[in-house]
């Protein structure tokens, strides 16, 4: 084995990568009957996105991003989310200029330089939503509630949502000068002393015990919004009630993105350990005006695809119990049968069937092998025999019954048999 695949990458291979294809589109299906439209943006942009975007203080842009020169010479990053992304099209396309607000999905690959761990990895899937250019709290109810719609069509169980507000350029200022004053006075190492500078709000996201057993006494941002935030805010939670998704209100939840305004949430898993945000979001009104557009309030989330595939595991609802690949396979013993099976497979799959066959010139022992593990329904066994009678053996293989069926007919008596 020569070449693996790249710390903190891992391949998604067959029964696993069909599971979790179905589970991209399970967590994408709600935004569809919402009016969301998909949104296809490239796997790199211009670094200065992503660096004014998620915010220059971040660990995203400081320590994660895969930066490259191109050879013309432009800084490019691979995309560490999809957020910054969806804003530069909106803007660059002028889709805010149309009806608001403009209501998009996307779902690929983001690429982090974290540590990596379970849960944790350097290339990783998301499904995104993002709602922009109204200020609204029924659209941020709206995303909550589609995507625990999302976690609940998967049959997950054990999901909790966790929801706060970190409020606005009102309030902001006045609380992040109080968090700094508190967390000056702490016995904190230099690195920690000088994010309080930049961005204390991160300060109360550290979790070494040494600086959570200090933190218990730290002003929380929830005492000091403004009336209209506060307002804001119980209207979301009123939705939310009304609508009956459960939250936990967590004052303490920072997000790891500088672009965060009022609404935040994160919705976390028991079964994950360290790990445990399957999804998380919140509202950006000032993230257009970071990219040089005009004043766009807007809402969205992101979902983590390996992370729910992870959950669904330790709910037990992702078994990787043997699944049916195909529904016929077919048996060709000798050359000339070969070339007729190879036609009868096209018909079959023609018609709507799913259907393989033995190849590399295997005999009855090895082909039938090649039948069982595939999941077929039925084995299709065709000898010289056979060809010169114009007909193919039927072998049922959950009960090993055999029958005699003329080639004209097989493709309507499989229809008949296994749709
Ligand atoms: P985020 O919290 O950075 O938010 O990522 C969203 C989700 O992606 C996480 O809850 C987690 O499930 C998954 N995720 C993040 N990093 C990794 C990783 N290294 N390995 C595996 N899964 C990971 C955002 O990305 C924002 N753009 C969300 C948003 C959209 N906010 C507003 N609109």
């Amino acid at each position: 084995m020569s070449f693996q695949a790249p710390k903190g990458t891992f391949d998604w291979l067959p029964p696993r990568s069909e599971r979790v294809l179905a589970v991209r589109e399970a967590l994408a299906a709600p935004l569809r009957t919402a009016g969301y439209g998909y949104i296809e943006t490239p796997v790199f942009e211009d670094t200065q996105l992503f660096a004014r975007g998620v915010g220059e203080s971040t660990d995203i842009v400081t320590k994660e991003m895969y930066t490259f020169a191109d050879k013309g010479g432009r800084s490019l990053t691979l995309r560490p989310e999809g957020t910054a992304s969806v804003v530069r099209a909106v803007l660059q396309h002028n889709l805010h200029t149309g009806q608001l607000p403009v209501k998009l999905w996307y779902s690929g690959s983001q690429f982090r330089y974290e540590r990596a761990q379970r849960g944790r990895y350097r290339h990783f899937w998301q499904v995104g939503a993002e709602a922009l250019g109204s200020e609204d709290p029924a659209l941020d109810a709206e995303l909550i509630v589609l995507a625990a719609r999302g976690f609940a069509s998967l049959g997950l169980k054990n999901v909790t949502l966790l929801l706060n507000s970190l409020g606005d350029q009102n309030c902001r200022p006045a609380y992040r000068a109080a968090l700094q004053e508190f967390l000056r006075g702490l016995d904190l190492d230099e690195e920690t002393r000088a994010r309080i500078e930049i961005n204390p709000l991160r300060v109360l996201d550290d979790r070494r015990s040494e600086v959570q057993d200090q933190l218990a006494d730290a002003p929380l941002v929830v005492d000091h919004l403004c009336a209209a935030c506060k307002a804001y805010h119980e209207e979301v939670r009123g939705l939310l009630t009304a609508c009956g998704v459960a939250f936990t209100d967590d004052p303490r939840l920072v997000r790891g993105l500088d672009y965060y305004t009022r609404t935040t949430f994160e919705f976390v898993h028991g079964g994950l350990g360290s790990q445990s945000a399957v999804g998380g979001g919140g509202r950006y009104d000032g993230l257009s005006e970071m990219l040089d557009g005009p004043p766009l309030p807007s809402v969205g989330w992101a979902l983590g695809v390996d992370r729910t595939f992870l959950a669904m595991q330790a709910e037990g609802l992702a078994d990787d119990e043997a699944r049916q690949r195909v529904q016929v396979y077919g048996v060709p013993l000798g050359d000339d049968a070969r070339r007729r099976m190879f036609l009868l497979v096209g018909e079959l799959r023609e018609a709507g069937l799913s259907a393989d066959m033995a190849f590399g010139g295997k005999g009855l022992k090895g082909a039938m092998k090649g039948a069982d593990r595939s999941g077929a329904a039925f084995a299709l066994i065709l000898g010289e025999r056979d060809l010169a009678a114009e007909a193919v053996q039927v072998k049922d293989l959950a009960t090993a019954e055999q029958s005699e069926v003329p080639l004209a007919q097989v493709v309507e008596f499989l229809k008949g048999k296994v749709q």
